[in-house]
């Protein structure tokens, strides 16, 4: 799928829109560069979903999670991740259950040492303010 988010208000609809795509929980990598956009669409997954408190950056805790009604979504920024080794204490599998979503930014940090994706998502920055966002099933995931 392929969309074109025009500003940041576009943005967090289209993370709103994909709500129904990711309900079923699941991992997702996020890749693109530092602000293009990968915490605006989460914000606006979380939205959807029903969490209304503030949605901040998990970049030093390298993962913020939210039980949201029994459905949980982990949030993760491996941006300042030293080795993917360290991904091992974070104690991922045991996060993800039949009832939880995994958003991961900056998820080529952690290669070799996260659980596979099932969807990825991929934004580029655009010469004018737009992004593009091509969200693929990834082929070793549950959903490929
Ligand atoms: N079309 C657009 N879509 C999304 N963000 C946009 C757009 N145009 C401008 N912006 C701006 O780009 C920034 C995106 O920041 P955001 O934190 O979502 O990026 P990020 O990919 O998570 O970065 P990082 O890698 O540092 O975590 C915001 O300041 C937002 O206002
Ligand atoms: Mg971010």
């Amino acid at each position: 799928m392929h969309f074109q988010p025009a500003t940041e208000a576009e943005m967090m609809a289209l993370g709103e829109t994909l709500r129904s795509v990711f309900a079923e929980g699941g991992v997702v990598y996020l890749t693109g560069d530092l602000g293009v956009g990968k915490t605006t669409l989460v914000r606006g997954l979380l939205r959807a979903f029903g969490f209304q408190g503030r949605v901040k950056s998990p970049t030093f805790g390298l993962i913020e999670s939210y039980d949201i009604d029994g459905f949980e979504v982990h949030h993760l920024d491996l941006y300042r991740l030293g080795h993917g080794e360290e991904i091992l204490y974070l104690g991922l599998e045991d996060l993800l259950t039949d009832n939880s979503l995994m958003l991961v930014e900056w998820a080529e940090k952690g290669t070799g040492w996260l659980p596979a994706a099932d969807w990825v998502i991929e934004i580029v920055d655009r010469p004018d303010q737009s992004r593009s966002v091509e969200i693929a099933a990834a082929a070793d995931g549950r959903s490929g």
